[in-house]
Protein backbone atom coordinates (compact mmCIF):
# COMPACT_ATOMS: atom_id res chain seq x y z
CA UNK A 1 0.00 0.00 0.00
CA UNK A 2 1.12 3.68 -0.89
CA UNK A 3 2.38 5.48 2.02
CA UNK A 4 0.15 7.93 3.27
CA UNK A 5 1.40 11.66 3.17
CA UNK A 6 0.13 13.95 6.04
CA UNK A 7 0.64 17.95 5.78
CA UNK A 8 2.17 19.22 9.05
CA UNK A 9 -0.19 22.06 9.81
CA UNK A 10 -1.16 21.98 6.62
CA UNK A 11 1.78 22.54 3.94
CA UNK A 12 3.13 24.90 6.44
CA UNK A 13 6.87 25.27 4.58
CA UNK A 14 4.92 27.63 2.41
CA UNK A 15 1.49 29.03 4.41
CA UNK A 16 0.99 30.18 7.28
CA UNK A 17 0.90 26.95 9.89
CA UNK A 18 -2.66 25.47 11.20
CA UNK A 19 -4.87 27.55 8.86
CA UNK A 20 -7.33 27.75 6.28
CA UNK A 21 -5.03 28.71 3.56
CA UNK A 22 -2.34 26.03 4.74
CA UNK A 23 -4.83 23.11 4.55
CA UNK A 24 -6.43 23.96 1.39
CA UNK A 25 -2.83 24.16 -0.04
CA UNK A 26 -2.49 20.65 1.03
CA UNK A 27 -4.98 19.64 -0.66
CA UNK A 28 -4.50 21.28 -3.39
CA UNK A 29 -0.83 19.25 -3.33
CA UNK A 30 -2.54 16.19 -3.09
CA UNK A 31 -1.75 15.58 0.38
CA UNK A 32 -3.73 12.23 1.63
CA UNK A 33 -3.97 13.84 4.73
CA UNK A 34 -3.47 17.10 7.51
CA UNK A 35 -1.78 17.12 10.54
CA UNK A 36 -3.29 19.70 12.82
CA UNK A 37 -2.94 20.94 16.69
CA UNK A 38 -5.43 21.69 19.13
CA UNK A 39 -6.28 23.20 21.84
CA UNK A 40 -9.11 24.57 24.15
CA UNK A 41 -9.92 28.39 24.04
CA UNK A 42 -11.38 30.31 27.51
CA UNK A 43 -14.62 29.65 26.31
CA UNK A 44 -13.76 25.58 25.95
CA UNK A 45 -13.95 25.91 22.20
CA UNK A 46 -11.49 23.72 20.19
CA UNK A 47 -9.09 25.73 18.67
CA UNK A 48 -6.21 24.85 16.24
CA UNK A 49 -3.00 26.43 16.64
CA UNK A 50 0.51 25.04 17.92
CA UNK A 51 2.11 26.35 20.89
CA UNK A 52 -0.05 27.76 24.12
CA UNK A 53 0.81 31.40 23.37
CA UNK A 54 -0.55 33.61 20.80
CA UNK A 55 2.86 35.12 20.22
CA UNK A 56 5.29 32.98 17.83
CA UNK A 57 2.40 32.41 15.10
CA UNK A 58 -0.20 35.36 15.09
CA UNK A 59 -0.04 38.99 15.55
CA UNK A 60 -1.47 38.50 19.11
CA UNK A 61 0.60 37.59 22.53
CA UNK A 62 0.16 35.70 26.00
CA UNK A 63 -1.94 32.21 26.38
CA UNK A 64 -4.55 31.00 24.24
CA UNK A 65 -6.23 29.80 27.26
CA UNK A 66 -6.71 33.39 28.45
CA UNK A 67 -8.88 34.25 25.64
CA UNK A 68 -12.11 33.31 24.52
CA UNK A 69 -13.03 31.98 20.54
CA UNK A 70 -14.07 35.42 19.52
CA UNK A 71 -11.27 37.09 20.86
CA UNK A 72 -9.02 34.66 19.29
CA UNK A 73 -11.09 35.58 15.87
CA UNK A 74 -9.77 39.22 15.61
CA UNK A 75 -5.87 37.99 15.53
CA UNK A 76 -3.91 37.35 12.45
CA UNK A 77 -2.60 33.90 12.59
CA UNK A 78 0.29 35.13 9.87
CA UNK A 79 3.66 37.21 11.70
CA UNK A 80 5.66 36.68 8.27
CA UNK A 81 7.30 39.70 7.45
CA UNK A 82 5.37 40.00 4.04
CA UNK A 83 1.69 39.17 5.75
CA UNK A 84 0.84 37.69 2.20
CA UNK A 85 -2.74 36.31 4.64
CA UNK A 86 -4.04 39.11 5.79
CA UNK A 87 -7.26 37.02 6.22
CA UNK A 88 -5.10 33.97 7.73
CA UNK A 89 -7.24 33.82 10.92
CA UNK A 90 -7.20 30.67 14.01
CA UNK A 91 -9.54 28.07 12.26
CA UNK A 92 -12.03 25.74 14.93
CA UNK A 93 -11.24 22.45 14.67
CA UNK A 94 -15.25 22.64 13.52
CA UNK A 95 -14.42 24.80 10.96
CA UNK A 96 -11.65 22.43 9.48
CA UNK A 97 -14.01 19.51 9.32
CA UNK A 98 -17.03 21.47 8.19
CA UNK A 99 -14.54 22.22 4.97
CA UNK A 100 -13.03 18.70 4.67
CA UNK A 101 -15.19 16.00 5.88
CA UNK A 102 -16.75 16.13 2.35
CA UNK A 103 -13.64 15.40 0.74
CA UNK A 104 -11.82 11.81 0.87
CA UNK A 105 -9.16 14.43 3.43
CA UNK A 106 -7.61 12.35 6.21
CA UNK A 107 -6.44 13.93 9.32
CA UNK A 108 -3.84 13.91 12.02
CA UNK A 109 -5.48 15.54 15.44
CA UNK A 110 -2.83 16.21 17.76
CA UNK A 111 -3.80 16.89 21.38
CA UNK A 112 -1.76 19.99 22.87
CA UNK A 113 -2.28 18.68 26.52
CA UNK A 114 1.06 18.80 28.20
CA UNK A 115 -0.58 21.45 30.44
CA UNK A 116 -3.25 20.51 33.09
CA UNK A 117 -5.03 23.67 31.43
CA UNK A 118 -6.68 21.34 28.95
CA UNK A 119 -9.59 19.09 31.17
CA UNK A 120 -11.78 17.22 28.66
CA UNK A 121 -9.88 17.62 25.62
CA UNK A 122 -10.44 14.28 24.96
CA UNK A 123 -14.32 14.10 24.93
CA UNK A 124 -14.40 16.99 23.15
CA UNK A 125 -12.12 16.16 20.22
CA UNK A 126 -14.02 12.67 19.76
CA UNK A 127 -17.45 14.60 20.18
CA UNK A 128 -16.45 16.84 16.92
CA UNK A 129 -15.69 13.49 14.88
CA UNK A 130 -17.84 11.74 15.80
CA UNK A 131 -20.34 14.59 14.90
CA UNK A 132 -18.81 14.98 10.98
CA UNK A 133 -18.22 10.62 11.23
CA UNK A 134 -14.73 11.55 10.58
CA UNK A 135 -13.32 8.34 13.11
CA UNK A 136 -12.52 6.46 10.21
CA UNK A 137 -10.43 8.93 8.60
CA UNK A 138 -8.94 10.28 11.75
CA UNK A 139 -5.84 9.53 14.02
CA UNK A 140 -5.57 11.35 17.46
CA UNK A 141 -1.79 11.69 18.42
CA UNK A 142 -0.18 13.32 21.55
CA UNK A 143 3.36 13.16 23.32
CA UNK A 144 0.59 12.65 26.66
CA UNK A 145 0.89 9.11 27.13
CA UNK A 146 -2.06 8.80 29.35
CA UNK A 147 -4.33 10.78 27.17
CA UNK A 148 -3.58 7.85 24.74
CA UNK A 149 -5.85 6.03 26.99
CA UNK A 150 -8.36 8.09 27.78
CA UNK A 151 -9.50 8.41 24.12
CA UNK A 152 -9.76 4.75 24.31
CA UNK A 153 -11.30 4.39 26.99
CA UNK A 154 -14.00 6.82 25.65
CA UNK A 155 -13.95 5.42 22.04
CA UNK A 156 -12.22 1.77 21.74
CA UNK A 157 -12.89 2.42 17.68
CA UNK A 158 -11.09 5.34 17.73
CA UNK A 159 -7.13 5.02 16.02
CA UNK A 160 -4.43 6.60 18.77
CA UNK A 161 -0.51 7.37 17.56
CA UNK A 162 1.69 7.83 20.33
CA UNK A 163 4.61 10.42 19.62
CA UNK A 164 7.75 11.25 20.91
CA UNK A 165 10.69 12.81 20.85
CA UNK A 166 14.75 11.60 21.16
CA UNK A 167 15.37 8.32 22.03
CA UNK A 168 12.92 5.85 23.45
CA UNK A 169 13.68 2.00 24.48
CA UNK A 170 11.91 -0.39 22.56
CA UNK A 171 8.88 2.26 21.39
CA UNK A 172 6.84 -0.10 19.81
CA UNK A 173 6.44 -1.51 23.11
CA UNK A 174 5.40 1.70 24.44
CA UNK A 175 2.76 2.22 22.03
CA UNK A 176 1.29 -1.23 23.09
CA UNK A 177 1.40 -0.39 26.60
CA UNK A 178 -0.81 2.92 26.11
CA UNK A 179 -3.11 0.94 23.37
CA UNK A 180 -1.74 2.86 20.59
CA UNK A 181 -2.28 1.86 16.94
CA UNK A 182 0.16 3.56 15.78
CA UNK A 183 3.90 4.77 16.48
CA UNK A 184 4.88 8.33 15.20
CA UNK A 185 8.65 8.49 15.51
CA UNK A 186 10.96 11.59 14.77
CA UNK A 187 12.81 11.37 11.55
CA UNK A 188 16.06 11.28 13.70
CA UNK A 189 14.97 8.21 15.55
CA UNK A 190 13.85 6.14 11.98
CA UNK A 191 15.60 3.40 11.00
CA UNK A 192 14.89 -0.28 9.41
CA UNK A 193 15.13 -2.27 12.60
CA UNK A 194 12.71 0.32 14.50
CA UNK A 195 10.33 0.32 11.29
CA UNK A 196 10.47 -3.70 11.34
CA UNK A 197 10.00 -4.25 15.05
CA UNK A 198 7.08 -1.82 14.94
CA UNK A 199 5.31 -3.48 12.32
CA UNK A 200 6.03 -6.75 13.60
CA UNK A 201 4.30 -5.64 16.99
CA UNK A 202 1.32 -4.45 14.59
CA UNK A 203 1.58 -0.85 14.81
CA UNK A 204 1.30 1.37 11.81
CA UNK A 205 4.61 3.64 11.61
CA UNK A 206 4.79 7.32 10.06
CA UNK A 207 7.71 9.78 10.43
CA UNK A 208 7.82 13.02 11.31
CA UNK A 209 8.71 15.48 10.46
CA UNK A 210 10.10 14.66 6.88
CA UNK A 211 10.83 17.48 5.03
CA UNK A 212 14.19 17.61 2.82
CA UNK A 213 14.52 15.07 -0.47
CA UNK A 214 16.76 13.49 1.14
CA UNK A 215 14.57 12.26 4.41
CA UNK A 216 11.76 11.86 2.25
CA UNK A 217 13.47 9.29 0.10
CA UNK A 218 14.97 7.80 3.10
CA UNK A 219 11.61 7.23 4.91
CA UNK A 220 10.11 6.05 1.78
CA UNK A 221 12.80 3.44 1.08
CA UNK A 222 12.20 2.62 5.00
CA UNK A 223 8.78 1.70 4.34
CA UNK A 224 6.66 3.56 6.53
CA UNK A 225 3.45 3.95 6.22
CA UNK A 226 3.39 7.50 6.11
CA UNK A 227 5.41 10.64 6.80
CA UNK A 228 4.36 13.59 8.75
CA UNK A 229 5.93 16.87 5.86
CA UNK A 230 5.87 20.31 5.55
CA UNK A 231 5.93 19.67 1.82
CA UNK A 232 3.29 17.68 0.98
CA UNK A 233 4.26 18.36 -2.62
CA UNK A 234 7.75 17.49 -2.66
CA UNK A 235 6.72 14.69 -1.08
CA UNK A 236 3.73 13.26 -3.25
CA UNK A 237 6.56 14.38 -6.43
CA UNK A 238 9.12 12.10 -5.07
CA UNK A 239 6.82 9.51 -4.33
CA UNK A 240 5.32 9.89 -7.70
CA UNK A 241 8.64 9.11 -9.49
CA UNK A 242 9.54 6.07 -7.69
O1 LIG B 1 2.80 14.91 14.23
C1 LIG B 1 4.11 15.19 14.57
C2 LIG B 1 4.37 16.57 15.07
O2 LIG B 1 3.30 17.41 14.78
C3 LIG B 1 4.68 16.67 16.51
O3 LIG B 1 5.38 17.78 16.86
O4 LIG B 1 5.73 20.01 17.72
O5 LIG B 1 5.16 19.74 15.36
O6 LIG B 1 3.45 19.40 17.08
P1 LIG B 1 4.89 19.30 16.75
CA1 LIG C 1 1.64 18.68 15.78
Amino acid sequence: MAPLIYAHRGASGLFPENTMESFYAAVRRRADGIELDVQLSRDNKLVVIHDHTLDRTTTGSGPVRRYTLQELRQVRADRSSSSRYPKAKIPTLREVFQAFSVTPLRFIIELKNFLSDQPNLEELVIEQIRRFQLTERTVISTFNFDSLLRVKELDPAQTTGLLYVGPLSRPWEVASRYSADQLHVPMDQLSADLVKSTKQHGLTVLGWTVNSSREIQTALDLGVDGIITNYPGRARKIWRAR
